[in-house]
C-alpha cells in the first residue's frame, strides 16, 4: 500500500525541489504554522533545557529540523527523521549535515525518542481503500506510540464535505480521538483549528 505513495512523493520532490509544494504542502506559510503547531507539544522545561530526543515520522525533505535547529530545545539533543521515499531522505541528508540529525529510510520509527511528531504523514493515500488505510494509520499509531517516551503529535486533513481532493485521506476527529484514549493513552488534546485543513492530536503519557 505504501509503495505508490512513496512513488508519488519522490516525483513530486523530483519535480518542485525541498520545497513545501514538494511535499504536497500549499505553501512554506502554511507548513510552518502547522510545525508550530505541533511544536506546542513540548514542555516548557525542554524547550528552554533541551536534550530532547525527536521522532519526525514522514520527515520529507527535513523542514522541521530546519524550523527548530536554532531552538533552544536541540541543545544537546537529538532529532530522528524517519521516511520511506528514497528521493526525500537524499534530500535530507544533500540539505542536512548536522551531528544531531540523522535521516533514516524506514516506514516505521526504530529509535525511541521523548517525542514522535508526524506532520501530514497520513494524508495521501493514493488509491488504496479507505478502510485499509484507517487501519494502517490506527497500526502505525500504535508503532509509533511504542517508540513515545513522553508525548506525540499529530495531524490529519479534517472530514469535510464541501473540500475533499481524490486520493488524501479525511478523518472524523471523535473517531480518532476515541481511538487514541483506547489504544494509547487517556490524555488526548484535540485542536480543530479553521481556517487549518487538519486536526491536530496530542497524546501524552
Ligand atoms: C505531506 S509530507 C510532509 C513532510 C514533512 N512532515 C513536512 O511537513 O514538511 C508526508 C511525508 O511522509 C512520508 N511518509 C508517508 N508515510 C510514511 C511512513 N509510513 N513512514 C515514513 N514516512 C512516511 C512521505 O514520503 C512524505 O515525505
Amino acid at each position: 500500500m505504501l509503495a505508490p505513495v512513496a512513488r508519488k512523493y519522490g516525483r513530486r520532490l523530483n519535480q518542485c525541489g525541498a520545497t513545501a509544494k514538494g511535499v504536497f504542502w500549499r505553501d512554506e506559510k502554511w507548513q510552518a504554522v502547522r510545525f508550530d503547531r505541533m511544536c506546542e507539544i513540548f514542555e516548557p522545561s525542554d524547550l528552554s533545557d533541551g536534550g530532547v530526543t525527536i521522532n519526525d515520522f514522514g520527515c520529507g525533505y527535513g523542514a522541521l529540523f530546519d524550523h527548530i535547529a536554532h531552538w533552544p530545545l536541540m541543545n544537546g539533543g537529538q532529532y530522528y527523521g524517519y521516511d520511506i521515499a528514497q528521493e526525500m531522505i537524499a534530500a535530507c541528508r544533500d540539505r542536512i549535515n548536522d551531528p544531531r540529525a540523522t535521516f533514516i529510510r524506514k516506514m516505521v520509527a526504530t529509535n525511541s525518542a521523548d517525542y514522535s511528531i508526524a506532520s501530514g504523514t497520513y494524508n495521501l493515500h493514493g488509491n488504496a481503500d479507505e478502510d485499509a488505510w484507517h487501519e494502517y494509520i490506527e497500526t502505525s499509531l500504535v508503532q509509533l506510540w511504542d517508540k513515545t517516551e513522553k508525548a506525540l503529535a499529530f495531524n490529519l486533513l479534517r472530514d469535510d464535505e464541501a473540500e475533499r481532493y481524490d486520493g488524501l485521506y479525511y478523518i472524523d476527529p471523535d473517531r480518532m480521538r476515541k481511538f487514541c484514549q483506547t489504544k494509547l493513552s487517556a490524555n488526548v488534546e484535540v485542536f480543530d483549528e479553521s481556517p487549518m485543513p487538519d486536526v491536530t492530536f496530542f497524546v501524552r503519557r
